[in-house]
């Protein structure tokens, strides 16, 4: 029987498995969370650096590579996003979810207030669900879109600072400066970021592992093979 997977989001009796995470989502992924977790150490590292070591600066460079490291690992997560939104118009209907949240559907706000009361331990009752929960959904839209966003942006237009006035980041970011003239303000935003994006890294990982571990479907599984599969309970019993 051909099942359409774009119509069955919350539906109880989901037979599964649906193929939801194509290779290309996938792999983005995985390539999205290596440069985050790099962009995050490394940016950390500029914030607040390391005490300088003995000797000629040019003979170790270590902070040298640190900054170089960041650039590298900012410029690989903005190729990331950019290809990702494109996917997101070639591929399936889940590789859409992460840039449009249904607002207008009534199904997604009783699916978010359940989600809530799930995480709040409020209720055992997991829900099943093909693509992502409609709180996840929502955390992804806001923190990896919108935020993401931001940190290119403003990570660009201080990346504008090195490569001078007149240059290709300069031309496409100066204006960052523009809204807001002070270089140290613009860091601030961008180091603010970086503790949003750290905070929602370990709410995400621990909900997904959580996911495999408590709800009637799998989570890690999926976003590694792309199939979501189900069970009828789990270890807490039936559900
Ligand atoms: C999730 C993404 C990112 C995170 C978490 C992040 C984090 C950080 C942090 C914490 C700093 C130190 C701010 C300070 O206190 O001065 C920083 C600096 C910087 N970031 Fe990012 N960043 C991200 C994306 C990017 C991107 C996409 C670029 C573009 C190339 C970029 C370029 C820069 C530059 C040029 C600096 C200033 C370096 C310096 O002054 O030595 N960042 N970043
Ligand atoms: C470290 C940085 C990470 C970031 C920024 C991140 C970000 C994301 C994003 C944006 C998505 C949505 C994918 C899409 O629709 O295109 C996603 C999905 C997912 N991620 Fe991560 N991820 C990270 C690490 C991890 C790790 C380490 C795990 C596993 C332990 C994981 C498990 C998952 C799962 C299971 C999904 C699918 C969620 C669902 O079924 O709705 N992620 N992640």
């Amino acid at each position: 029987m051909a099942i359409d997977t774009n119509t069955l989001k919350y539906l109880d009796n989901v037979p599964g498995p649906f193929y939801v995470f194509e290779l290309p989502v996938r792999v983005w992924h995985w390539l999205h969370a290596l440069s985050i977790s790099t962009l995050i150490i490394t940016g950390y590292l500029i914030s607040s650096p390391p005490p300088s070591l003995h000797g000629e600066a040019s003979t170790h460079f270590v902070f040298g590579y640190i900054r170089m490291i960041h650039f590298i690992a900012g410029m690989v997560f903005t190729v990331g996003l950019l290809v990702r939104f494109y996917w997101a118009f070639v591929g399936n209907y889940h590789a859409r979810e992460l840039f449009v949240i249904p607002v207008w559907r009534k199904d997604f706000w009783t699916g978010m207030l359940h989600e809530l009361k799930y995480y709040a331990f409020l209720t055992r009752k997991s829900s099943k669900f093909v693509g992502h929960n409609p709180l996840a959904q929502i955390a992804m839209f806001f923190t990896n879109v919108l935020l993401g966003l931001f940190m290119i942006c403003t990570g660009l237009a201080l990346y504008s600072q090195g490569t001078g006035a007149g240059s290709w980041a300069d031309r496409m970011f100066g204006w960052v400066f523009i809204i807001e003239p002070s270089s140290q303000t613009v860091r601030m935003w961008h180091l603010f970021g970086m503790w949003i994006f750290l905070t929602f890294v370990i709410i995400h990982i621990y909900m997904a592992i959580r996911e495999d571990l408590y709800s009637r479907q799998n989570g890690v599984g999926c976003i590694i093979s792309g199939f979501r599969r189900y069970r009828d309970d789990g270890p807490m019993g039936p559900q």
